[in-house]
């Protein structure tokens, strides 16, 4: 499936406004990355996607197309789409093999089926042998790895990716970061995946998008030339990874300076008597 943001601005109702003006086309089974200071309204763009922004408390302006129909007028099952939150969503009370299950459960996957799926993605993912395990008893890296094949265990058409991986140490995301690369190659589905990190943007996607800070909009857009399959550890240290980082460093730097709202007084001598 296709998603597609036309001119879509945001607000929270008397608050802020979280977006503006966002124009975005990603097609079917394309990886896209959108990197961005804290607070440009990233989360909020990947919950109106989802459906997940309470229409009482929000004004949307602009279109959600996905597949050229409004998402807004199709129901979650027509959707398929998938969601790995900021901070991974385990249910607490349920073992790791009950939470990746449940995305089955509900779409009325059969019993075995459900075991052998859920089975087959532990493994796959390096949690075999941890399936009873309640998400309390394994690492943090474990539960982002049960969240993410929670998540493609319905095999979704589209997955939304807040920062799957921003609380994971430096080698387990580079680790997380080659399983998705790797799962992705053999079934490309569209991917938005939004991250801090301007390395890992760039060593998945096919194209990263650089968003201005709040109100957020679309400042730039970079197409990654970078052959797949991928070596997400190779890759940090190719001459194009290093003049991409260093282009798109430049874009994104401006946004994470202080803002200048009706300008700063200079700083004077200092005042009164010495
Ligand atoms: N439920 C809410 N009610 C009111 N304002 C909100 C709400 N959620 C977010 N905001 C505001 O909207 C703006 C965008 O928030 P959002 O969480 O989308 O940013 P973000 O780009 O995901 O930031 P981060 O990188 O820190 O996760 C922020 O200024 C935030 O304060
Ligand atoms: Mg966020």
């Amino acid at each position: 499936m296709s998603v597609s943001l036309e001119r879509v601005g945001i607000r929270y109702r008397g608050g802020v406004d979280a977006v503006r003006d966002v124009s975005l086309a990603v097609a079917k089974g394309e990886f896209v990355a959108v990197l961005g200071p804290s607070g440009c309204g990233k989360s909020t763009i990947l919950n109106a996607i989802a459906g997940l922004l309470d229409p009482e408390a929000t004004e949307l302006s602009g279109r959600i197309l996905i597949d050229g129909a409004e998402a807004r007028t199709r129901s979650r099952r027509e959707l398929n789409l998938g969601y790995v939150f900021q901070r991974d969503a385990l249910l607490p009370w349920q073992t790791i093999e009950q939470n990746v299950q449940v995305g089955l459960a509900i779409r009325g996957v059969h019993e075995r089926e459900r075991a052998l799926r859920s089975r087959e993605l532990l493994v796959m993912a390096g949690l075999a042998g941890f399936e009873r395990y309640y998400p309390h008893q394994v690492s943090g890296g474990m539960r982002q790895r049960a969240a993410l094949v929670r998540t493609l265990a319905y095999d979704p058409d589209v997955i939304l990716m807040d920062e799957p991986f921003g609380a994971l140490d430096a080698q387990n995301r580079m680790l997380l970061q080659s399983e998705l690369l790797r799962i992705w190659e053999l079934t490309p589905r569209t991917i938005l995946f939004v991250t801090h990190d301007l390395a890992e943007a760039i060593v998945l996607a096919q194209r990263v998008v650089v968003m201005s800070r709040r109100p957020g909009t679309v400042k730039a857009v970079y197409d990654i030339a970078l052959p797949y399959p991928r070596d997400a550890f190779a890759l940090r240290g190719a001459s194009e990874f290093v003049e991409l980082e260093a282009t798109i460093w430049n874009a994104l730097r401006d946004e994470f300076r202080a803002p200048v709202e009706g300008g700063v007084a200079p700083l004077g001598p200092p005042a009164g008597p010495v």
